[in-house]
């Protein structure tokens, strides 16, 4: 039995990760005996979906008391390098809550902390689990000498609070978070546009405050990626009236529209309908950690010790870079 603790369990570790270790941990042989928290109501909380574990302040008082095979970090993104380099110090097996760092600079401390370890590093890159997004990585490779088109379009009217009554607005303030909705939302989206269309060589970006003049960071977002199978559009905003998310695979020979609600799939003139799991819905959230969590308790039994997930944050750390170097330079340009 792998025995595991979370560390942060605040607003996505109980809507997205208790469900999943609740559902996953009897076929995976894993349980959660440890919760870490600075906040005493969130360990409470968290206490009520796991009563057999034992709650701690911090990482040292966890590490003084209990030894764990794995831990799952959900605190916010400032506080990942510290956690990061406590536990692989530790030779403890680590799933990390994207983005990887606030500060592109911690990348290469990070790096270092992890390389060449005999412990698995994954970060919660849960979309590639996604049955819509496996329909677009599945199509794209049918799809051979011809360039795609891709877009990805997602509406929120907000950012998201977080449950840390203390500092509920980390994700909105730039020097926590690392940036608005590009870090927040572009993160996932930076990994799965790889997927789909390969090696990305090209990026060009536009972060604007359309809506929340009050964020310390951008509510919109803009991107453009040449990439080795075409060209991937990013468009994310914080700014909308609807929650609403959609999707475009373009190829002369197959195109995917996706609506939020099901896929609309031409091929050589003949449409047909394929049902999916609605993305803006944050119950398809928990099905998805079950799946990451799976392959993360799977490349542990069986000793897979490759720097995949290092190499994967490593590429979606420098892509948030060159989003903030290319807005930064498109901004210095004025008619
Ligand atoms: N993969 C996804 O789709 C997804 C979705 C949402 C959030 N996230 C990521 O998950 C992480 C957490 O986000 P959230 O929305 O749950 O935030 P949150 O603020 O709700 O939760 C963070 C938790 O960390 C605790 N915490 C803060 N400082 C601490 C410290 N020094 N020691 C111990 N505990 C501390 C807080 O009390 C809180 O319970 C972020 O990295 C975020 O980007 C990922």
């Amino acid at each position: 039995m792998l025995r595991g603790a979370i560390i942060g369990v605040g607003k996505i570790a109980e809507t997205g990760h208790f469900p999943a270790y609740i559902q996953s941990s009897k076929e995976l042989d894993i349980e959660i005996i440890a919760l870490v928290d600075k906040s005493e109501e969130r360990l409470e909380c968290a206490k009520r979906y796991f009563p057999q574990a034992n709650i701690y302040n911090s990482i040292e008082e966890l590490f003084a008391d209990k030894e764990v095979d794995f831990v799952d970090i959900c605190l916010p993104p400032f506080l990942h390098k510290e956690a990061i380099e406590k536990c692989a110090a530790k030779n403890i097996h680590i799933l990390c809550e994207k983005p990887l760092c606030s500060d592109y600079k911690d990348l290469k401390e990070i790096s270092e902390a992890l390389e060449d370890k005999d412990i698995v590093f994954m970060p919660c890159h849960q979309y590639k689990y996604a049955p819509v997004w496996k329909e677009f990585i599945k199509a794209a490779e049918t799809i051979n000498e011809k360039k795609i088109f891709l877009q990805f379009n997602v509406i929120r009217l907000n950012a998201d609070n977080g449950f840390d009554n203390a500092n509920p607005n980390w994700r909105t303030d730039s020097k926590l978070s690392g940036g608005g909705i590009s870090v927040d939302t572009g993160a996932h989206y930076f990994y799965l546009i790889k997927e789909i269309l390969g090696v990305p060589y090209k990026l060009f970006a536009n972060l604007y405050n359309l809506k929340h003049k009050d964020y310390n960071a951008e509510d919109s977002a803009f991107i453009t990626v040449d990439m080795e199978k075409g060209i991937a559009q990013i468009n994310l905003t914080w700014a909308g009236c609807k929650r609403y998310n959609s999707a475009m695979l373009i190829c002369d020979e197959l195109s995917l529209f996706y609506d939020g609600k099901s896929i609309r799939k031409i091929q050589d003139g003949e449409e047909s309908i394929i049902d999916v799991p609605d993305m803006s819905d944050k119950r398809v959230y928990a099905s998805l950690y079950s799946e990451l969590i799976k392959d993360f308790t799977q490349r542990i039994n069986s000793r897979n010790f490759s720097n995949e997930g290092l190499e994967e944050v490593a590429l979606v750390m420098n892509m948030l870079e060159m989003t903030k170097q290319s807005n930064f330079y498109q901004n210095s340009m004025h008619l």
